[in-house]
């Protein structure tokens, strides 16, 4: 077997024994931390305690596994996230996914801060992800593939999946929440972008940067879930207005805006035909 199947098993087997299997799998982004408070009979696990999770802790973020049940529905909420930019290698930023799907998640639903590209966007809203660009150069596939897992050479015809983003439309309306619809834009960061890299994205139709989100939607994709992926847009692009961009804006603005993230993602829970997909 090989070395990395060897790993993601091992990290799998850990999170199957102490939270138990799930179907919809929630990857919380800045702002986000709390949505597992939603979780009935909540089973957790630190990231520190799963073998071949990297050490370092994601700041803002609790750094665990918990699953639980919403809506009777059962749940594995991954609460804090690895990037790139923190220095682990792409596969290691993807284990959790691939540890997600060994434990039956086929659903997930991916959430992020992003910066707004698009003028008709403001500081606080949220922006539905329905296709992505990457340009970081970078692909966690890249190396030996895990025949295990999925193909060579995966479709991302449908990185984002048509009828989940129908249910989170129809959720947000419900709820009276405006969702924007658009183009996420991966860049690996940690800088921010400079004004004449996001006059390029707009130019290249993407409507939102962020540092995240892409590998893991990739790596679902190959392992054969769907995803839902869903931005909160903490601050304009470098550039769109004349003010710096300061990460403590960006975490405040994303605290604010989880609340309406929390009610969309527990309504599209709720209304989700686990059964049917
Ligand atoms: N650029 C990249 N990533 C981000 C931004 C941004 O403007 N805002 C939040 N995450």
């Amino acid at each position: 077997m090989p070395r990395k199947m060897k790993k993601i098993y091992a990290a799998a087997e850990a999170v199957r024994t102490a939270c138990g299997s799930a179907q919809i799998g929630i990857v919380l982004g800045s702002g986000l931390a709390g949505f597992e408070k939603a979780l009935e009979d909540p089973r957790e696990i630190n990231f520190d305690e799963i073998p071949g999770f990297p050490k370092s802790a994601v700041a803002g973020h609790a750094a665990k596994f918990i699953a639980g049940t919403i809506h009777d529905k059962r749940v594995l909420v991954m609460s804090g996230r690895y990037h790139h930019y923190e220095g682990h290698s792409l596969f290691k930023v993807t284990i959790p996914i691939r540890v997600m799907a060994l434990l039956g998640v086929n659903t997930l639903i991916l959430t992020n801060a992003a910066g707004g590209v698009n003028t008709s966007f403001s500081p606080g809203d949220l922006m539905m992800i329905t296709d992505y660009i990457n340009l970081s150069g970078h692909n966690p596939l890249r190396g030996r593939n895990l025949d295990e897992f999925g193909p060579r050479f995966p479709d991302m015809t449908n990185a984002f999946d048509k009828q989940l983003q129908s249910i989170a439309l129809q959720r947000a309306a419900y709820h009276n929440i405006k969702l924007h619809r658009g183009v996420y834009t991966w860049w690996n960061g940690p800088s921010y972008e400079t004004p004449a890299e996001i006059r390029m994205v707009r130019s290249l139709g993407g409507d939102a940067v962020g540092m995240s989100t892409v590998p893991e939607t990739i790596v679902a994709r190959h392992c054969g879930m769907r995803v839902l992926g869903i931005s909160s847009i903490t601050n304009m692009a470098a550039g769109v207005i004349d003010a710096p961009i300061k990460h403590d804006d960006v975490l405040a603005m994303g605290a604010q805006v989880g609340e309406k993230l929390r009610l969309i993602i527990d309504s599209f829970i709720e209304y989700f035909p686990l059964q049917e997909l």
